[in-house]
């Protein structure tokens, strides 16, 4: 049987997570990232902007048509049944437009400049926007993964505006103390660092450990020689 996400989390009991992916360059991100929790079964809420549309035919050569659910789970390599609701941007009346309705949190990602200024502000000119104003008035964890370089002025005064208001604020800035080996894992650590911040599990990148601080040290320092001795 197919269930909505909401149907889904009332038979399962897991609450709803938001994802908004905007038009910033790396719409793999979000993309991902719904992969993963749709893959674990945890119920999605989809937003996808207009100007994402245009980043993902861009970077990615994707085109979506009409049916954006359907193509998007084809592509994703996902069963037609999983926990996912796409909504339209212009429907106001969706059910993450309303603070009685209860989710787990929401991300976006990537988050645009423009996303960003509109979230700043508190305009709610699309349901990204008011879906944004739901979790941070009920005060629910409302993540923001903003890709631009440099930032200007008012940028940074947004962002610090909306951590103010409680959002937590990120950049798409991979590390690279895991050791990537491909671009894929540069996108898992991004994913797995926005998972982190929503308490779920998840393996997606290597975890910094206390034996990486040991070879560090290095074999010149007391640390460092009884790390590597252990080690041996
Ligand atoms: C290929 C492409 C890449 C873009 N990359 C970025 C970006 O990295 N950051 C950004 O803030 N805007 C970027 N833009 C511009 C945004 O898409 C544009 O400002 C749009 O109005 C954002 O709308 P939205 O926030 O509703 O998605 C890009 C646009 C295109 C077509």
């Amino acid at each position: 049987m197919i269930l909505s996400g909401d149907r889904h989390a009332e038979s399962t009991g897991l609450l709803p997570f938001v994802v908004a992916i905007t038009g910033a360059s790396g719409s793999v991100y979000g993309l991902r990232l719904v992969q993963f929790l749709l893959s674990k079964n945890q119920p999605i809420e989809l937003l996808v902007s207009k100007a994402a549309l245009m980043v993902m035919k861009e970077e990615n050569d994707l085109i979506f048509g009409e049916n954006l659910k359907e193509e998007l789970l084809k592509y994703l390599k996902l069963a037609p049944d999983v926990p996912l609701t796409v909504h339209s941007l212009t429907n106001y009346g969706a059910t993450v437009a309303s603070g009685s309705y209860k989710t787990r949190g929401m991300a976006v990602v990537p988050c645009s400049l423009g996303t960003l200024g509109a979230l700043s502000a508190g305009l709610t000119e699309n349901l990204i926007h008011r879906a944004a104003a739901v979790c941070l008035k009920e005060r629910r964890p409302l993540m923001i993964v903003v890709r631009e370089m440099p930032f200007g002025h008012i940028q940074l005064k947004n962002m610090l505006s909306l951590s103010e208001a409680g959002a937590i604020v990120s950049c798409a800035s991979p590390g690279f103390y895991h050791k990537p080996e491909s671009v894929q894992d540069q996108i898992d650590f991004v994913v797995g660092r926005v998972l982190d911040q929503f308490g779920f599990d998840n393996q997606l990148f290597k975890r910094w450990k206390s034996e990486n601080q040991e070879t560090i040290l290095g074999a010149g320092t007391a640390a460092g020689s009884a790390g590597s001795k252990k080690n041996k």
